[in-house]
């Protein structure tokens, strides 16, 4: 079913519960792709009731990003979330999730909201935390669901799990990537075909990457310079940022010596696409 009101989502899950029914949350921006989809099918295994939200959150955008333009297809993406093993898809319109007089927000303050995507995007992360918690506080779920391709934004809604003690499991999926390597995106839509073409850049550069990092170079300097030149090479390629950090704190690190990840953004005209691995680090 697709439900657009918040008293009747309740009402609806109400009854599951009664039932003792466990439910598992997959939160989106819609325009789905098997990146999101992967995440329903998870949630499908491992609860009785998936609920799935489509909402482009107008918070976590900055006044000169793509909420406008962000692509969207109502249609398809609730044909695709069914096949995936979606119960429930919560559709909300702006003004049920943010009325008039709301004012509230959350904000996980520190570092880990201002390096990397929080640098060149300083408003975004207090964005989705606070949507996230307005959905966790609608959905009320056992366990929610989460992309890794968005790295930061796991890190930041794990410390935000932690410090508001909210009683909701975070469960982490793997990137899902195109046949070619390129990390799934609904902004991919965006990209041209010579853009496309030279966006492969991206995952071959943090593959080559970690390679060098297995054979023993572990200088953030240098694996760092390495990435750049590489993605450099590509003429419609301007990089955002090329960054490493000890992965979930986030924070900095010259030597490589736990688990970090390796994370890059980079635009393609005003398409803005990011990527990361993580390396583990064996002591
Ligand atoms: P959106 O970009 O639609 O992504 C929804 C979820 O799908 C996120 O957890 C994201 O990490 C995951 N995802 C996207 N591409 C993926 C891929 N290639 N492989 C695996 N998972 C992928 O992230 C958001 O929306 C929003 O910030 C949201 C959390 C919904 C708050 O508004």
């Amino acid at each position: 079913m697709i439900v657009e009101k918040i008293k009747e989502l309740r009402k609806e899950l109400n009854t599951h519960r009664q039932h003792s029914r466990t439910i598992g949350f997959v939160p989106t921006m819609g325009y789905l792709h098997q990146g999101h989809l992967s995440l329903i099918e998870k949630a499908k295994e491992q609860n009785d009731i998936v609920v799935i939200s489509i909402f482009v959150n107008p918070t976590q955008f900055a006044p000169n990003e793509d909420f406008e333009a962000y692509p969207r297809d109502l249609k398809r993406d609730v044909e695709l979330a069914y096949k995936a093993g979606a119960d429930i898809i919560f559709h909300p319109k702006i003004e049920e999730i943010y009325p008039q007089q709301s004012s509230t927000f959350v904000e996980v303050e520190g570092d880990i909201t201002k390096v990397l995507c929080g640098a060149s995007r300083p408003t975004h992360f207090k964005g989705v935390t606070t949507v996230v918690n307005i959905l966790f506080n609608i959905v009320q779920p056992e366990k929610a669901y989460f992309g890794q391709k968005d790295a930061q934004q796991v890190a930041v809604l794990q410390k935000m799990v932690r410090d508001l003690h909210l009683n909701i499991k975070l469960i982490i999926c793997p990137i899902v990537r195109e046949k070619d390597g390129l990390a799934m995106s609904s902004r991919n839509t965006y990209l041209s075909k010579e853009e496309r073409k030279q966006a492969l850049i991206i995952n071959q550069a943090l593959r080559e990457a970690k390679e060098i990092y297995e054979k023993g170079e572990k200088k953030v300097t240098v694996i760092k310079e390495y990435i750049t030149n590489k993605i450099n090479t590509m003429p419609l390629a301007v990089i955002d940022y090329v960054d490493i950090y000890e992965y979930p704190s986030l924070k900095k690190t010259e030597i490589l010596n736990s688990q970090s990840i390796i994370a890059v953004a980079v635009k393609f005209s005003t398409t803005r696409l990011i990527d990361n691995i993580i390396v583990d680090v064996v002591n």
